[in-house]
């Protein structure tokens, strides 16, 4: 499984990709909202951190708005996928970017009926919102069971890229299940290589080490 990291902080895409944990990066107007700066600039010096799919989503909400900042977005660098809203403007807007070439990530789904049109249009990822369903009380992980089965069901080529990760567990259970991607805030990067084991463990080998006769 691929790992993303779900930020637009540098500092945060700096340290995990010197972990060797990121294969890519995905940003949403959220997240580029919290660093105070122009989400070209962000996306331009992610760009030459990263080489690997970037994500930069689109603001607008019409078919020709979309296909416009697409369009825009997909011409500052070869590695930008645009990240489109599941909405029926997005999908058709998606499927004109395929058709010219251009990687979509078609986001904010909650639904496998959404994820089996997004595939239809041609999206390259499809990005169900995991936390965001079990915040309202649903099962998110059973979403990406659905869609990773209909997706091998039928061959569909898009990417399950799980989103709206909010702990370690969300990302066993998405490599468990077969999801392609799974795209993690830096805290849970973070998370996920700690064991207090390992701590408990490295204490105890450090303060037999003093033992040992130099
Ligand atoms: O990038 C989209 C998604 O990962 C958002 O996560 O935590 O705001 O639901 P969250």
């Amino acid at each position: 499984m691929k790992i993303f990291i779900d930020s637009a902080d540098i500092s945060e895409i700096r340290e995990a990709a010197r972990m060797g944990a990121v294969d890519g990066v995905t940003t949403n107007p959220s997240l580029v909202a919290k660093t105070g700066r122009k989400y070209l600039d962000v996306v331009k010096e992610i760009c030459e951190l990263v080489d690997g799919p970037i994500s930069a989503e689109v603001l607008g909400i019409s078919y020709e708005d979309i296909l416009r900042e697409g369009r825009e977005w997909a011409a500052i660098h070869k590695n930008i996928v645009v990240k489109v809203p599941l909405i029926v403007e997005g999908l058709k807007a998606v499927r004109t970017l395929t058709n010219e070439g251009i990687k979509t990530n078609v986001t904010l789904c909650f639904s496998a009926s959404q994820a089996m049109l997004a595939a239809k249009a041609g999206a390259t990822y499809i990005s169900p919102f995991v936390g965001r369903l079990d915040d309202i009380s649903e099962d998110g992980m059973a979403l990406i069971d659905q869609i990773v089965t209909i997706y091998r069901n039928y061959h569909y080529k898009t990417e399950v890229l799980v989103a709206s990760v909010r702990h370690p567990i969300h990302v066993t259970q998405a490599a468990t299940l077969g999801a392609d991607v799974c795209t993690i805030p830096f805290k849970v990067i973070e998370q996920l290589a700690k064991h207090p084991l390992t701590d408990l463990g490295l204490a105890k080998f450090l303060e037999d080490a003093k033992k040992i006769p130099r």
